[in-house]
């Protein structure tokens, strides 16, 4: 068996210790020793997004990050969105607009999207859809979840079925 090595990290704002074996993920230490299962794996080889997190305020893919490179480092998971109770403008945008069905996808969209909207509070749908790019869903066809990432500073807004100030220009678009 392989010797465990003590890393110290801070996820969502607490700083923990944790015993992780150097073949160990990110993925697996955020989910199996921390709890927080809010990340996902589907594909476990960098190629869908369902685990993104951010690490020092960047999007990476936590399967293909080593929980040793975590040493030292600032984590953020889904479950560091919301405030208490209180959902981010990015996670009410998400409802309002419809964008989760399964919801598989959704916590790896929302911090790919949410660290998008920390350089950019206000992007253009190709913005988002760049932002997006590397994040695989494969129910909703990407249009709503666009939607909600570009009217995100305006969650209750919305899209042209949501309300009368919607600026939405892609309404039917798929
Ligand atoms: S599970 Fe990490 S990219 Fe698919
Ligand atoms: S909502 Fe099901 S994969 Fe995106």
């Amino acid at each position: 068996m392989m010797e465990k090595i003590k890393i110290t990290l801070k996820v969502n704002g607490n700083a923990c210790d944790v015993l992780v074996a150097p073949n160990d993920t990110l993925l697996e230490v955020l989910r199996d020793e921390l709890g927080l299962t809010g990340s996902k794996e589907s594909c476990g080889e960098g190629a869908c997004g369902s685990c993104t997190i951010h690490m020092d305020g960047k999007p990476v893919r936590s399967c293909l990050t080593l929980a040793l490179e975590a040493q030292g480092c600032e984590i953020k998971t889904v479950e560091g969105l919301a405030n208490g109770d209180q959902l981010s403008d990015l996670q009410e945008s998400f409802i309002h607009h419809g964008a989760v069905q399964c919801g598989f996808c959704t916590p790896g969209m929302l911090m790919s999207a949410d660290a998008l909207l920390k350089e950019n509070p206000n992007p253009d749908r190709k913005e988002v859809r760049k932002a997006i790019a590397g994040n695989i869903c494969r129910c909703t066809g990407y249009a709503k979840i666009v939607n909600a990432v570009a009217h995100a500073t305006h969650p209750h807004e919305g899209c042209p079925d949501c309300g009368p100030h919607c600026h939405s220009e892609n309404k039917g678009e798929k």
